[in-house]
């Protein structure tokens, strides 16, 4: 048998499969299981909302159709990600133990309904998990099968109920060694009076209470505790299934760059990185801006642990959620999968296998219809592209060579998106890393996506987009990588807090990054909508929008200058040697153009490997010993032409392209080549 994830590697095309929803339909499990292998797919999601069925009332247990349904996928040589059920729970927990139900900012507790609502500090929760994981773990612990634990599902959202406040105040007493000195100094309660003077006193952001943008250090230490207490609850799920088969990897789907949970910390407890990409392909933001936003989310999915991560869910057409829920048009299901394993996935999957016929998600995209049939223009697709995953096959595992990385914090998104102040609008945070994130896709250089918990050594590139928020260890770490002889890149609002966002003193931004950018930022202007500042950079002028920093430079060397309004003349973006590096610092947000010259500049002077390529085109890579697979993106609908120097082999075709060949990729194509590393022995 293939092996799967474990010591050597093979793509996983496959989808989240529900039967326990057509229980009354005996017929659908044997058809389904056909149609799988017809449509070269060898691997499903089983179980991930199947706590009804399972425990149909508290403590006892059914797995009658389980055991069939494990059986028969098995004997047809499906491989199973088998899924903790914890995403929804029956009715009759709910109902027996209301202190499973979340509490809201407004201190309502929820009734029964949805999913993925529970509270994660209730021990009573935590226990019937714990119950229901050990039994499923226990039942199919010898199932060769079983590749993957998909520890619930798509964990997020937050609750206030008593159990939470008193779980947050004993946290809060964990970090703050039990002095509230330090927790009142770390939050400034000085300001409005707001000073602590009982841990009781403690209490979550709330609606009725404290705002969140109140006592930013509160706020920050809640979404902090949030992720501790949410990854808390995943630890006690992996504890009880690892009881039994402590030889399964295990992965959570994560849901790219979410904004709630910070999962540069959950990393640290999975074995495998999975996650749910749904782009908004056809929308009227256009696809090239959709490539580069997803890419950018893979590249950080892939950053989490530096290694190849999984597509999870993915849809085989539409969704049903989007606000207009638009057809993949054709080429595009093999474009967008085949995006997703360029950026170093090793499967494609879909959310769902086959539409179900009631629920809010009957019309949600699915490999099978309601016509219940294996044909049809999205099963050819999902057909073909299991073709085409077994084709290339040898890329599975292939590692991403990445020199350069661009910085998304999702604490600094916490607290740049809650500081009050320089536009209370919309901040554009995760946008700005994205648009730094572009200059690289656009030239088809390899990036991974990071937070600074992460080893810097092999980056020649780091780019740290509006790093407002900067705990002192990651300024000296940054300072570390500068001096060796790194590149970085920052701009306007960096450096100008400390992790609970208390300001830097002496100057932005702080500490030491004034002598690593050779600078202060003295103030920042904040432009109204229809502002516009002109800046000059090598004699060209560019527009600069809604944020102007007025700098004044101390060793760093002006490179553009703003040609307008009462700083007209001040620096704008700027250039420092320090050390054996180089910093550069942006003082200014653009509409797109002084980036791209800017970025010309830059990677023209590293050593970065790049190309010139049409818009709408890109080049990603994986490595294995003895290839480099160059996978060719063409996001537009017009054919291109690119010329690569050395010969490749195309994948799909085993056709051997010469030297200087000119490999044509039709619109929303993708041509897969392979390069020889090393003489294969
Ligand atoms: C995901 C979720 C799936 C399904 C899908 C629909 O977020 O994990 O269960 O709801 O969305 O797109």
């Amino acid at each position: 048998m293939k092996q799967y994830l474990t010591s050597c590697h093979h793509f996983l095309h496959g989808a989240d499969y529900n039967p326990e929803q057509w229980i009354k339909y005996p017929a659908i499990l044997d058809e389904d299981i056909q149609f799988m292998k017809k449509a070269h797919c060898n691997v499903v999601s089983l179980g991930i909302f199947s706590w009804s069925l399972l425990e149909p009332e508290e403590g006892v247990y059914d797995f009658a159709f389980f055991d069939q349904v494990v059986e028969k996928l098995t004997n047809n040589g499906i491989q199973i990600i088998l899924a903790t059920p914890s995403g929804a729970r029956p009715r009759w927990l709910a109902e027996k133990y209301p202190e499973v139900l979340r509490v809201g900012t407004d201190g309502q507790k929820q009734q029964y309904g949805l999913r993925h609502n529970h509270c994660f500090t209730s021990p009573v929760y935590r226990e019937k998990v714990r119950n229901i994981n050990r039994r499923i773990a226990e039942r199919y612990q010898d199932q060769k099968n079983i590749i993957l634990w998909h520890i619930s599902n798509e964990y997020g959202g937050e609750c206030h109920c008593e159990l939470c406040q008193q779980a947050f105040r004993d946290w809060l007493r964990e970090k703050y060694h039990n002095d509230l000195c330090k927790l009142n100094d770390a939050w400034w309660t000085g300001f409005w009076s707001h000073t602590v003077t009982d841990w009781q006193q403690i209490h979550s952001p709330a609606a009725t209470g404290e705002p969140d943008d109140v006592l930013p250090g509160l706020f920050l230490d809640w979404k902090e505790f949030v992720t501790y207490q949410t990854t808390s609850f995943m630890q006690e799920e992996i504890a009880a299934v690892k009881e039994f088969t402590p030889q399964i990897p295990v992965t959570t789907n994560f849901m790219g760059p979410y904004q709630h949970l910070d999962y540069n910390y959950m990393r640290n407890y999975v074995d495998v990185i999975s996650w749910d990409c749904y782009p908004t392909w056809h929308s009227e933001r256009g696809d090239v801006i959709e490539a580069y936003s997803i890419a950018f989310a893979h590249d950080l999915h892939r950053g989490l642990k530096q290694k190849p991560f999984l597509l999870m869910e993915s849809t085989p057409s539409n969704t049903n959620w989007f606000d207009i829920c638009k057809l993949k048009r054709p080429g595009m299901h093999r474009l967008s999968s085949i995006q997703a394993v360029a950026h170093g996935s090793d499967s494609v999957q879909y959310f769902q296998w086959r539409k179900g016929r009631g629920g809010m998600e009957k019309f949600h995209g699915a490999v099978i219809d309601h016509n219940g049939k294996a044909e049809g223009r999205v099963f050819e697709d999902v057909k073909n592209l299991g073709i085409l995953l077994e084709r290339i096959d040898e890329i599975a595992g292939g590692r991403t060579n990445a020199q350069a990385a661009v910085v998304y914090d999702y604490r600094n998104r916490w607290a740049i998106e809650d500081a009050a102040g320089f536009q209370n609008v919309d901040k554009k945070y995760k946008r700005t890393c994205i648009n730094h994130y572009k200059e690289f896709w656009k030239r088809g250089i390899n990036v991974d996506v990071i937070d600074l918990s992460h080893d810097l050594s092999q980056y020649k590139i780091l780019v740290l987009p509006m790093l407002y928020s900067i705990a002192e260890k990651d300024i000296k770490k940054i300072e570390e990588y500068t001096a060796n002889g790194g590149t970085v890149i920052a701009t306007y609002i960096t450096g100008y807090v400390n992790e609970t966002d208390l300001c830097y003193l002496g100057g932005f931004p702080g500490g030491k990054l004034k002598d690593v950018f050779g600078l202060v930022a003295d103030e920042i202007d904040s432009l109204n909508p229809g502002d516009r500042n002109t800046v000059r950079f090598h004699d060209s002028q560019y527009e600069a929008v809604d944020y102007c920093e007025l700098i004044t430079p101390v060793t760093a060397e002006p490179l553009a200058f703003y040609c307008s309004d009462f700083y007209r003349g001040k620096a704008a973006a700027l250039r420092n040697q320090y050390k054996q590096g180089t910093a550069y610092y942006i003082g200014c947000r653009d509409s797109g153009e002084l980036l791209h010259a800017f970025y010309d500049d830059v990677i023209k002077n590293s050593s970065l490997r790049h190309y010139e390529l049409p818009y709408g085109v890109t080049i990603h890579s994986r490595e294995t010993e003895e290839y480099e697979y160059l996978f060719v993106e063409n996001y537009t609908t017009q054919r291109v032409e690119i010329g690569m120097s050395e010969a490749v082999r195309d994948l799909e075709n085993d056709e051997l392209l010469p030297e200087n060949a000119t490999v044509a990729i039709d619109g929303y194509g993708v041509r897969v080549l392979a390069r020889p590393l090393r003489k294969k022995a």
